[in-house]
């Protein structure tokens, strides 16, 4: 009886040998997986980062252009791995902050002295603070494109402490917003220098749970069918940055194509094209594409023009237009209007990209809102004569396409609509193999 501390100590002894010596290589994931759920509110989309230690997991807002990740740090931020790297240090200027900030309150995450700091921005209200920069632990799912697999830890991932106000405007339960733009310090470049995987991602939208992958594909979808990009166009770079406050002379993180024109049914609508050009010097103008803004965004000579070349297109369809339901402006009857695989059967909308030959064509299951019974309206908003980008491509017209964005070649690709090829976005199975 008298040994048997001893005796445990030797299995303990043995145990810790036999499994530190047994350990596996560490593994290093191809790629990396989160789900992205619409929220039925505020239209947003949402996902979930694994944060701190202990574990946290932390609903954010999922925003394709955002700059970084930032979270609330004012209020229930606890971690034993929380740190705040000092200023003038190398995170610091990878995050595009100079300068040192003190904090006049009792030490905390978000309040320390010589720090950096950075500018958790709300994309949706457009409001934008001043926050600490820091890093912290990050749990997430590794995938073989089926299904997510074994998880992985990230030690140091960097992002901004935001505040509790700044949640306004947020969906429901949310924290803050993971930003997936083209920046050093956004997820995607992020998680490609942890794994050492290509700076790639892809964005599977849907009205429920969709999905996002980081890093090279496959990407499959039940029943087992993997789906791939049919066509690719450049992503073009915007010289002046397009977040709510920004340090001067950095360029957007935000994602724009050159959309070159808009068809209705193949037939041009007539706008000026100067507005689908982004101005180099005011960076205004251009397209870009968004998951805050829940429909596409035209500015108003583009949207009067678009909308009434659909109307015109569709009473040429014998589909009658009926009072126009906020914020849209034009709806019809579903009276006349059949519905296939693709949605209602109405006109459609063709984004021709850098040459003729590639064209985003989008049908009634991407056109059409179903505002009561029988009535539909089309899915697109006037952003005003003074909009800063023309056209803002928003998350009604992405769902069940698989959009993926290559930052190393400056490209992006999408699948088109996946309704007509028997599955959705909603159909990545994620029952873990781990
Ligand atoms: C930062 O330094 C100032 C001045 O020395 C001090 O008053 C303050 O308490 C410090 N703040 C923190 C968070 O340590
Ligand atoms: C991923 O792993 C699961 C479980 O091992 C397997 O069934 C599936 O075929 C794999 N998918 C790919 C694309 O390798
Ligand atoms: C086209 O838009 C640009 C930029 O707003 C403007 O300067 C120009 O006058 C417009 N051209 C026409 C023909 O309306
Ligand atoms: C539209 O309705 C009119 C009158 O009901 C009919 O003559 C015409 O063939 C219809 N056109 C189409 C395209 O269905
Ligand atoms: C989802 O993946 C799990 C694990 O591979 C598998 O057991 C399950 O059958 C899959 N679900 C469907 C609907 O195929």
């Amino acid at each position: 009886m008298a040994s048997s501390p001893f005796i445990s100590l030797l299995l303990l002894l043995i145990i810790s040998l036999s499994s530190s010596s047994f350990a596996q290589p560490s593994f290093r994931p191809k790629a990396l997986v989160l789900p992205v759920t619409k929220d039925q509110t505020t239209l947003q989309y949402t996902t979930v980062i694994n944060q701190r230690t202990p574990l946290v997991p932390a609903s954010v807002v999922f925003d394709l252009g955002g700059r970084n990740l930032w979270v609330d740090c004012d209020r229930g931020y606890v971690s034993s791995t929380y740190r705040s790297p000092r200023c003038r240090s190398a995170v610091c200027s990878r995050a595009g902050s100079d300068g040192c900030s003190q904090c006049f309150s009792p030490p905390r995450p978000g309040c320390n002295n010589n720090t950096c700091s950075g500018t958790p921005d709300n994309t949706v209200t457009r409001t934008a603070t001043s926050g600490e920069i820091a890093a912290d632990e990050v749990s997430i799912q590794s995938t073989n494109g089926s299904n997510p697999g074994r998880i992985v830890q990230i030690p140091d991932l960097v992002f901004v402490c935001g505040a509790t106000f700044l949640l306004q405007g947020l969906a429901s339960g949310t924290v803050g917003m993971a930003g997936m733009g083209r920046h050093n310090i956004g997820l995607p470049s992020q998680f490609a220098a942890a794994f050492s995987f290509n700076r790639k991602f892809a964005v599977c939208l849907t009205s429920g749970r969709g999905v996002a992958f980081f890093g090279n594909g496959p990407y499959v979808f039940l029943p087992g069918i993997p789906i791939s990009t049919v066509a690719t166009t450049p992503l073009l770079i915007n010289p002046v940055s397009t977040a709510s406050a920004f340090p001067s002379g950095e360029k957007s993180s935000e994602y724009f194509i050159g959309v070159t024109a808009i068809k209705i049914d193949e037939k041009t609508v007539p706008i000026n094209a100067t507005l689908l050009k982004i101005d180099g010097t005011t960076g205004v103008g251009g397209t870009k594409i968004s998951t805050v803004n829940p429909y596409t965004v035209l500015e108003t000579s583009i949207y009067n023009a678009f909308t009434s070349a659909y109307a015109r297109e569709a009473a040429g369809r014998n589909i009658t237009r009926v009072a126009s339901v906020a914020p849209f402006g034009a709806c019809f009857s579903t009276e006349n209007i059949g519905v296939t695989r693709l949605g209602y059967a109405v006109p459609e909308i063709q984004l021709v990209l850098h040459n003729n030959d590639v064209v985003w064509r989008i049908f009634g299951a991407n056109s059409m809102v179903s505002v009561s019974d029988d009535v539909i309206c089309l899915g697109f908003v006037n952003g005003g004569v003074n909009a800063r980008t023309s056209v803002v491509i928003g998350g009604y017209q992405l769902e069940d396409n698989l959009i993926e964005f290559d930052l190393a070649s400056n490209r992006f690709g999408f699948s088109s609509t996946l309704l007509g090829r028997r599955t959705n976005c909603a159909n990545f199975n994620f029952t873990s193999t781990a």
